[in-house]
């Protein structure tokens, strides 16, 4: 059975200090929440009432009130950063009655929590930063569904609510990393040292860890990913339809996907790994894939892999040099936020390329 990620409720989680320092994440953030404050006055007639689920240090909110928001309610179920959000807002010197912030959540029927917050008013825009490495791993998704019957909804407005981020797409994308295994035949020290702490498949299930526990990480060992565009395996959208209390859907990956074009042979050490993009606004979309953090400085790379990071497993053997023709994945079943990912793989075989060998029939 699947079960919902909840937040520690005090003490200062290790990954704040780099999140604080991704430079792209901040602005993108102040941007989405810039537009849809502009959007909503322009639209609405007036200033939004805001509500940051999940403020931690009180950056969003700050945001909201910077860009216009009449009022932002803070929420955080941890009580060491809702001392920290106050101490922010105070500071910022914003009026004591355009704010506010409270230890809690909103609550559903299913969330297990003692600090349940009950708004006496509706919120006109939600935003909410409570992503992890893979984007579903602190349950966006179903810690903001709790908020919709507490949200306005306006019928002039694609999607019926105002809300940062609109959309959350999971991605699994297969690679090469050169850097581990070019030059000598030799075991690479990097290839020895992945080796050390990175599960063999079982079965058919592919095992997945943080690449936050590499000593060096995965966008700087020359990847280069395998076949076309990595496969959508998970799509949250934050919009619901007119007069339902309820975001419009979730869709999981439900069959295998072939996630390689088929004229990609695959020589056996390959990869997948987990990436993510989170469009926050209709210009504006925050990205943690490998070939983003490829473009960033070296300074905003190490606060997201700090932050962020990837999950990823193995797919095929170094050792075994196995050849693939392709791979498919499937993610079924999320344990808090966290898929099970099954892949499939399809064996080359040059004799004859019609009888191609699933390897889990043999
Ligand atoms: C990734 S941090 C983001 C902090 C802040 N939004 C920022 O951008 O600086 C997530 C914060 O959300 C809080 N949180 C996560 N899920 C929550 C929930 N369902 N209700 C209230 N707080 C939550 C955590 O305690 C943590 O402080």
């Amino acid at each position: 059975m699947s079960s919902v990620y909840m937040p520690i409720e005090s003490g200062l989680p290790a990954y704040f200090l780099p999140m604080l320092d991704d430079k792209d994440r901040n602005d993108l953030y102040s941007k989405a929440i810039q537009e849809t404050i502009s959007a909503f006055k322009v639209e609405q007639g007036r200033a939004p009432r805001v509500l940051d689920l999940g403020c931690g240090t009180g950056m969003l909110s700050v945001f909201a009130l910077r860009h216009g928001a009449e009022h932002v309610t803070a929420l955080d179920l941890n009580r060491n950063m809702v001392t920290l959000a106050s101490r922010t807002l105070a500071c910022c010197g914003f009026p004591r009655s355009s704010y506010k912030v409270v230890c809690g959540t909103i609550k559903d029927a299913k969330t297990r929590t003692r600090t349940a917050f009950h708004p006496e008013q509706p919120f006109d825009i939600l935003v909410s930063e409570i992503l992890g490495t893979l984007a579903t791993s602190e349950n966006l998704y179903e810690h903001t569904q709790a908020v919709v019957p507490h949200m306005n909804k306006f019928s002039n407005v694609q999607g019926g609510v105002y809300v940062v981020p609109r959309k959350v797409t999971v991605t699994a994308g297969l690679y090469k990393f050169d850097g581990l295994f070019s030059g000598s035949s030799e075991v690479h020290p990097i290839k020895q040292a992945f080796d050390g702490v990175l599960p063999l498949m079982d079965g058919n299930d592919v095992i997945l860890m943080s690449s936050q526990n590499l000593s060096f990480p995965l966008h700087l060992m020359e990847p280069k990913l395998l076949g076309a565009e990595p496969t959508v395996i998970r799509e949250d959208s934050f919009r619901v339809e007119e007069g339902k209390n309820s975001w419009v859907q979730k869709e999981l990956c439900g069959g295998f996907k072939n996630i390689t074009a088929d004229s990609v042979t695959l020589t056996g050490e390959c990869y997948l790994v987990l990436e993510w993009t989170a469009t926050l606004s209709e210009q504006t979309v925050l990205k943690n894939t490998v070939g983003q953090y490829q473009q960033f400085d070296i300074r905003n790379s190490h606060a997201r892999h700090a932050q962020w990071g990837f999950l990823f497993g193995r797919v095929g053997d170094p050792d075994v040099q196995l050849q693939l023709d392709s791979v498919m994945v499937k993610a079924s079943g999320w344990d808090k936020g966290v898929p099970r990912i099954e892949v499939k793989k399809v064996a080359a075989n040059p004799a004859n390329p019609n009888k191609r060998a699933r390897l889990e029939d043999e």
